[in-house]
């Protein structure tokens, strides 16, 4: 079954000059890039991307991390798209994810982990109306 789901290729992947080989894996497993966006975002949109964590005491400086400087928004298809790019990201932790995945390989923290990836069918309608409102 065909799926859509919003990948951010968080401030670090820019800063550390990651994103041709982060988006060159979703590319390689045949997903197909049906909109991307190279943007910096306000506390607000911050804010509605991550209305789930709002309240944790991790999210501050979660905040100041996802709006401290230019990131890329895609949306991705393909056949089982939500959790096949949650596979493909690896766990939350960086230090802990395993190696193959993205995380596991390139990111040492639990916060500046690269790449966000919608984690339900529900989060990913949510997310692409947020993000490409056009697409929705
Ligand atoms: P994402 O939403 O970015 O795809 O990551 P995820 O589902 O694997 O992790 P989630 O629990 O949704 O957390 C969202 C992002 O918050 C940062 N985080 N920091 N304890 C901490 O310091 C902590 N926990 C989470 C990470 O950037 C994580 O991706
Ligand atoms: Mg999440």
């Amino acid at each position: 079954m065909s799926e859509r789901t919003l990948v951010l290729l968080k401030p670090d992947t820019v800063r550390r000059g990651l994103v041709g080989e982060v988006l060159s894996r979703f590319e390689a497993k045949g997903l197909t890039i049906v909109a991307m966006e190279h943007r910096q975002i306000d506390a607000t949109l911050a804010d509605r991307h991550y209305a789930e964590h709002v309240q944790r005491d991790f999210y501050p400086p979660l905040r100041d991390f996802v709006t401290s400087g230019p990131l890329v928004s895609l949306v991705l298809e393909g056949d089982q798209a939500i959790e096949v790019v949650r596979a493909i990201n690896g766990a939350t932790d960086g230090r802990k994810a395993a190696p193959g995945t993205i995380r596991g390989d390139l990111s040492l923290s639990n916060r500046e982990n690269l790449v966000h990836g919608s984690d339900s069918t529900e989060s990913a309608a949510r997310e692409i109306a947020i993000w490409f409102p056009h697409l929705a």
